[in-house]
């Protein structure tokens, strides 16, 4: 028995479905990863992705319907992801999230992305103690959230130009590593030293809970550049092992901050940047020194997939929040 979810999720580069009952208990999790396709071009083409999610969406929502042993009978409700993220790859899950709760006469639940990141962290653990910090860390997003209930949010901070993520994918880029750049640049670290190269920490103004980026990342590349001048190879585990732990330095001590000024015991990841085993450990090491208490998803669960939007679903479907079947995409939407 209980409350059977199907999710779809298409705002990136993943065409993800998953069947989850009372938001903890997964029956399938299906994640079909375009990254292949977009390896190529060292990024996600917004036109290619829409035309391969398209391609899988039907597929992959049959094969999270075997593998949970369900038909569409069996569903309670129909959940999507409706924003933020590109447009053409949103619409894709959206419309087929409508076709089936018309089609099945069951309730459609829209899904914000970033809500969805931070439920991954309820669908293994459903008893966390409100108020909450999350930080979100992923490709698109860097965001300090304030959890005072289930859907009761507050955004503290966000970036004001790169993601932590895409920091990660542009270092990895000018570093020859490849793409997606977080997972090599987190696994090549571990064989250099973080303080081989001395690079800046951006905190802002005093007191301020928002983020940036882009001059670490600037400064890694002029870093690269003075090397190559000299005719130097720089070497890049010391480069990798530094430039991490100057984003890890930084997202621990405002998130640390949050905490405290918000009276959060608890504190959690979610996003793809949450996999970071760095940024987990610092971080963990940290909270515990101050009496508080870190919980991250697993990494599978942290990176883009449909368990936890279906996750986030159940909690609105507790609360009799369901979209209409006029649902659109909203490729900016906020938490
Ligand atoms: O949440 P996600 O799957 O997609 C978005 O919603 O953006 O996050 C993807 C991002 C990419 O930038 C990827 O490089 C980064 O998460 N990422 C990591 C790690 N695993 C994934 N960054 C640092 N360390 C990792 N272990
Ligand atoms: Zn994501």
């Amino acid at each position: 028995m209980g409350v059977k979810i199907l999710a779809i999720e298409t705002s990136c580069d993943e065409t993800a479905a998953a069947v989850v009952v009372d938001g903890v208990k997964i029956l399938s999790n299906i994640i079909s990863s375009q990254v292949d396709v977009h390896r190529k071009f060292g990024g996600v083409v917004p036109e290619v992705a829409s035309r391969k999610h398209l391609e899988l969406v039907n597929p992959v929502i049959r094969e999270a319907l075997i593998a949970a042993g369900l038909d569409f009978t069996g569903l309670d409700a129909v959940a999507v992801t409706y924003g933020p993220g590109l447009v053409g790859a949103l619409l894709v899950g959206v419309a087929a999230a409508k076709a089936m709760a018309f089609a099945l006469d069951i309730p459609l639940i829209g899904v914000n992305h970033l809500e969805g990141h931070i439920y991954a962290n309820f669908l293994v653990r459903p008893d966390l103690p409100f108020p909450l910090v999350c930080l979100v860390v992923s490709g698109g997003h860097t965001d300090l959230v304030l959890i005072r209930h289930h859907g009761d949010y507050v955004l503290l901070g966000s970036t004001r130009d790169d993601a932590a993520g895409e920091a990660f994918d542009k270092v990895a880029r000018v570093l020859g590593l490849g793409y997606p750049g977080g997972p090599l640049i987190d696994r090549l670290a571990r064989d250099g030293d973080e303080e081989a190269v001395d690079l800046p920490r951006s905190y802002l103004e005093e007191g301020s809970l928002d983020f940036s980026f882009s001059g670490l990342k600037s400064a890694v590349i002029n870093h690269l550049h003075r090397c190559r001048q000299q005719g130097e190879e720089a070497d890049r585990a010391h480069m990798a092992a530094s430039f991490q732990k100057a984003v890890v330095d930084v997202l621990t001590a405002k998130t640390l901050e949050a905490a405290r000024r918000y009276g959060c015991s608890t504190i959690i990841l979610a996003g793809g940047v949450a996999a970071n085993s760095r940024l987990r450990s610092l971080l963990d090491a940290r909270a515990r020194q101050e009496g508080r208490r870190l919980f991250y998803p697993p990494p599978v669960l942290c990176t883009d997939n449909a368990a936890m939007i279906a996750c986030a679903a159940y909690y609105r479907y507790l609360r009799g929040e369901e979209s209409p079947l006029t649902l659109n995409a909203v490729p900016h939407l906020s938490i």
